[in-house]
């Protein structure tokens, strides 16, 4: 076969200089047509579009030709012709082709259509479905805007540990990080387990989330972000949650709730924005096939300001709610903790965009969070998206330091963990604020997907850790 130098399909797909030479690689979608002709519709994954590739039955070896079954990959040499047919400009005549890589029948996508969940079962191959490259590319394109919006407004990307001794959230869900021999654990007196010759020389986890590292830097370099996988062994088996996730920190030193909106606003505006301007193609794919509202409500996100209410408004309109005959499977007081249906009852029913919901109760929020006057309150800050409910959490933090250790003591957070942290509010400390978004719950929104599962290609949740 002749050496030509390989076009990504995305690329063909917008060229005109027809006549020329070109090579395509790439794995076969379909292949349909008559005795003399076939269309074989190639993807090599740059792209949602296929190239369409004419064989001329007659001029090909038959035993090579058998083996052009959905799945194979395939090398073709030919001319780029313009297209008869509609779709699209382009198309390739083939010249020659070689089969890199053969498909027999037992390949499980041999069919469109197949569920979500069966999809899920083979994570291993489902990148190859149009849905999944779509979800993929999208993915990657919000990763670079992400780091694209945080470097233009002079933000440093800064690494923060994923092995860590302290519990960020306090909420106990943390997964153990160690090399001791669990069927032979050294125990004291108390029955308590010894940690001394363990790896690190005491408990150690993975990280929930880098927030504390963050507020290191940010009282350092000014303003931060942070972008890593964190993980949480909370055992919710939910279409939202992940016990391994990805999330976008930002951290800004002089920065006070308002701003932290401000921020959070426009940081996510941006991102949807990005995913209109650079994923047209894939965003319209999931739109037309599975959720035909997706485009319309991205647009929607961008119109309007964002609603900033007091969680104390916040159960004040549910209850109102319920008072009117609203059924909510889990109940609505002051103090409580909202479920995601509470959530998005405020977004998508009662004002019909994104809230943020601020100053929530101190009992149902972290220890870092900023104490209100009230006594009763922290400066708080969720952002509610329609369809997902939180997307975002954040806060304005505590940065007075007789306040903080106060709560650290008590809520009983160990201060062994602690004094590294507190050290920022014992020297030079200062307003700061920032927040958390689940790049996951991001891309929920950005493709329309309806489970969490289906935006991170090898998804980790409680029971499963398969690939
Ligand atoms: O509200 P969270 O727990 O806040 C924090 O972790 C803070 N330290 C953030 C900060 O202020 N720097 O989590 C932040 C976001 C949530 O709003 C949600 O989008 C996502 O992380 N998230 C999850 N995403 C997927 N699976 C889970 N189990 C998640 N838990 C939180
Ligand atoms: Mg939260």
């Amino acid at each position: 076969m002749e050496t030509i130098r390989r076009t990504k399909v995305v690329d063909l797909l917008k060229r005109d200089d027809f006549g020329a030479m070109v090579n395509v690689k790439g794995w076969v979608r379909t292949r349909r047509g008559s005795k003399q002709v076939n269309f074989i519709a190639l993807n090599d994954g740059s792209t949602i579009n296929n190239v369409q590739i004419v064989v001329d039955l007659a001029n090909f070896d038959e035993e090579m030709l058998k083996q052009i079954t959905t799945g194979a990959c395939l090398s073709v040499n030919g001319e780029l012709v313009k297209s008869v047919g509609a779709g699209q400009a382009a198309e390739i005549q083939a010249r020659e082709i070689a089969v890199l890589g053969t498909c027999d029948n037992t390949y499980p996508l041999q069919k469109k259509g197949h569920s979500m969940e069966f999809l899920r079962e083979i994570a291993h191959l489902r990148p190859r479905t149009n849905t999944f490259g779509a979800v993929f590319r999208i993915r990657h394109n919000m990763a670079i805007a992400i780091h694209k919006f945080f470097h233009e407004r002079g933000f440093f990307y800064f690494h923060t540990p994923l092995i860590t001794a302290s519990d960020c959230e306090g909420a106990g869900q943390m997964f153990q990080v160690t090399t001791m021999n669990l069927y032979d654990l050294k125990k004291d007196e108390n029955g308590s387990i010894i940690y001394d010759n363990d790896f690190f020389g005491k408990q150690a986890s993975l990280t929930v989330s880098g927030q504390l590292e963050g507020e290191l830097a940010a009282t350092a370099l000014g303003a931060i972000y942070t972008f890593g996988p964190t993980f949480r062994a909370e055992n919710s088996n939910t279409p939202r949650h992940l016990a391994e996730f990805w999330m976008i920190e930002p951290e800004v030193a002089f920065n006070d709730i308002n701003d932290n909106m401000d921020l959070a606003e426009e940081f996510i505006k941006y991102c949807v924005q990005w995913a209109l301007d650079n994923c047209y193609d894939d965003v319209k794919f999931l739109n037309d096939m599975f959720d035909k509202g997706l485009i319309e409500r991205l647009q929607g996100v961008l119109k309007e300001s964002f609603v900033r209410l007091p969680y104390t408004e916040g159960i004040k309109i549910l209850e109102e709610a319920v008072a009117n005959g609203h059924k909510f499977e889990f109940p609505v007081y002051w103090g409580v903790d909202l479920a995601s249906e509470h959530e998005r009852y405020l977004v998508e029913e009662h004002f019909k965009r994104p809230v943020i919901l601020t100053d929530y109760p101190k009992e149902i929020k972290a220890f870092y969070m900023k104490q209100n006057e009230d006594g009763k309150t922290v400066r708080a800050m969720d952002v509610l998206f329609p369809k997902i409910g939180e997307i975002i959490g954040g806060s304005e933090r505590e940065e007075n330091y007789d306040k903080l250790l106060a709560r650290i003591q008590e809520l009983g957070i160990p201060m062994k963990d602690m004094w590294w942290y507190l050290d920022t509010r014992k020297y030079g400390s200062c307003p700061h604020s920032g927040f958390g978004l689940g790049f996951e719950r991001l891309l929920l929104f950005v493709t329309g997907m309806a489970n969490i599962r289906d935006v991170i290609p090898f998804p980790r949740t409680p029971r499963n850790a398969e690939f």
